[in-house]
Formats: C-alpha cells, structure tokens, sequence
C-alpha cells in the first residue's frame, strides 16, 4: 500500500516536472524580435508635450533599438533633447526650446537581435498647425423665403482639422433643428430660410485643439425677404444698375 503510494507521488512529481519544463522551455528558445507596439502612422506633434514616438518589440534575448529618419540613421549622440526609454524602443524629443519643426520627418524603428530584426511602419511626424483665415469681403446674401441656403465655413486647412461651430457676435450658439443644421464639412445648411434667419452676424468658428486657439471668420449677412418685398429690392437693384438702359455709349 506504502509502495503504491509512493509510486504515485513519484509518477506525479515526474509529471509536474515534465509540465514545467515544457512550460519553461520556449521561454528560453531564441526568438527573433516581433514589434508589439508602435505609434499610429501619422504623428502630430503637440508643441505643449514631449514628442513620443513609440516602438515596443518582444525578442530572445531582448531586442536592441535603433531609429532611422527620412530614410537615415538617427544619431541619438548628436541630439541631447532626443532620447531612447531603457530596454525600449521609444523614442522621446525634448521639444522644450526647441522648434518642433525642427523634428519633423518619417521615422522608422528597427529592432534587431542576433536572431533578426523586425522593422516599424513608418510614423511621420509633423508639426500642428493652425493657419489664419485669409481675408474675405463677405457680401451680404439676399434671398428668397422658403429656398434652401448654404452658409459657407470653409476653414483654413489646420493639422489636426479645426473643430467648427456657428455663433453670433455675442459667442452664442447659433440654433439649430431640423431645418437648419451643420454640415461634415461646417457648412451650415438652411432646408427653407424663414424671415426669422435674417440676421447679420452668423459667424462660423475654427477651434484648433493643439494650439488651443479659435479664430473667426467674417460675420456673414443674410436677408431674407417675402416676395413682394424680393421684387421690390431686384426692381431697385436693376434699375441701379442701367441694366435695361439702351442709352448710346
Ligand atoms: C538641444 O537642447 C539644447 C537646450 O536644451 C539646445 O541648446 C540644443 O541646441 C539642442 N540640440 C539640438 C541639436 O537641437
Ligand atoms: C524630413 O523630410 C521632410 C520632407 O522632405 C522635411 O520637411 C524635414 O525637414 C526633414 N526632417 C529632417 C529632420 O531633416
Ligand atoms: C414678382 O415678380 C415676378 C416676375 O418678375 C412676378 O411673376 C411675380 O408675380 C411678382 N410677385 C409679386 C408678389 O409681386
Ligand atoms: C429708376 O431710376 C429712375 C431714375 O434713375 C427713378 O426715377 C425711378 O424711380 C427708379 N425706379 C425704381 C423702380 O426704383
């Protein structure tokens, strides 16, 4: 019975030591390195932050890291406010008194043990930017009640895209509803314009998240008018203009 049991305990231990050894062993097999994390393919720098660029990778032994930009190698010894996180890839730029523009580029990371390398996508970095509005004479728009009207935005191309919004001069919201809405591109679109849309400070508002500045574009004019008076204000406006005059030159 003694001998059974010590047979058993035996033939378990033997077992334990089998599962654990199969456990053990891939972890020691050399493996080559894998990239396990890496930024997103397009990087935009905050000037109020450090620049990170990341690259993880997982290897046996552990991998070493290196860094190319716009295609050459990246000599971390000749730049003090760029620096790689220990036993990582990471990259991070100190762009404290520096001009981020300075650090704009594609990056690519490479991880390299003596079994391979693996390489990351590449990551361009570019500065945000926030550009001005270019001046516009807006000239008032003088419709008809019940037509459709769109209100251009068109804001200035920022990086990220600007966050667009409609007030009036006093920075309230401007109301909308089923007739009148923002569209994707921050145009703001009447279905049917209403005598009540008459107004003269619709302005539409840039925000740009990484500089955290608004900027504004002109106060955009628009009339709407009842027939009659339409008729009226075309009569007026052609009459001004000698449209019809058959005057000799
Ligand atoms: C790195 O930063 C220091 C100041 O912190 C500056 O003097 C130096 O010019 C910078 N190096 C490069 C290559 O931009
Ligand atoms: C990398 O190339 C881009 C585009 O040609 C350029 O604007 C940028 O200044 C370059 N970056 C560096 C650090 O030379
Ligand atoms: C406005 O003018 C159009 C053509 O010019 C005419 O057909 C219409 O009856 C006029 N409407 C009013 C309310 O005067
Ligand atoms: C058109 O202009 C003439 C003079 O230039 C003026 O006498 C007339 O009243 C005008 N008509 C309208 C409809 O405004």
């Amino acid at each position: 019975m003694d001998g059974r049991w010590r047979t058993m305990e035996a033939l378990l231990l033997l077992l334990f030591g089998l599962l654990t050894s199969a456990l053990d062993v891939p972890l020691d097999l050399p493996q080559p390195p894998t990239i396990t994390h890496q930024s997103p393919k397009d990087y935009i720098i905050d000037t109020r932050e450090n620049i990170v660029i990341q690259c993880e990778a997982k290897g046996k032994p552990h991998p070493s890291f290196s860094w190319t930009r716009n295609g050459t190698h990246l000599d971390l010894d000749l730049d003090a406010n760029v620096s790689m996180r220990p036993r990582s890839g990471t990259l991070v730029i100190d762009i404290g008194t520096e001009k981020a523009e300075l650090y704009e580029g594609v990056y690519q990371c490479t991880a390299r043990n003596k079994h391979g390398t693996a390489v990351s996508n590449n990551m361009i970095v570019r500065q945000s930017r926030s550009p001005l509005w270019s001046k516009e004479n807006i000239q008032p728009i003088v419709v008809q009640e019940g037509v459709s009207l769109m209100l251009p935005c068109r804001p200035p191309a920022g990086l990220p895209p600007p966050v667009i919004f409609w007030m009036d001069n006093i920075f309230q919201k401007l109301p909308q509803s089923q007739r009148v809405s923002q569209s994707l591109n921050g145009d703001l679109y009447f279905s049917n314009v209403r005598q009540e849309d008459s107004r003269s400070d619709y302005i539409c508002y840039a925000r740009f998240p990484y500089t955290q500045t608004i900027q504004q574009k002109q106060p955009i004019t628009v009339r709407v008018l009842d027939m009659d008076t339409l008729n009226d204000t075309m009569a007026d406006l052609y009459n001004d203009t000698d449209l019809f005059s058959d005057a000799p030159s």
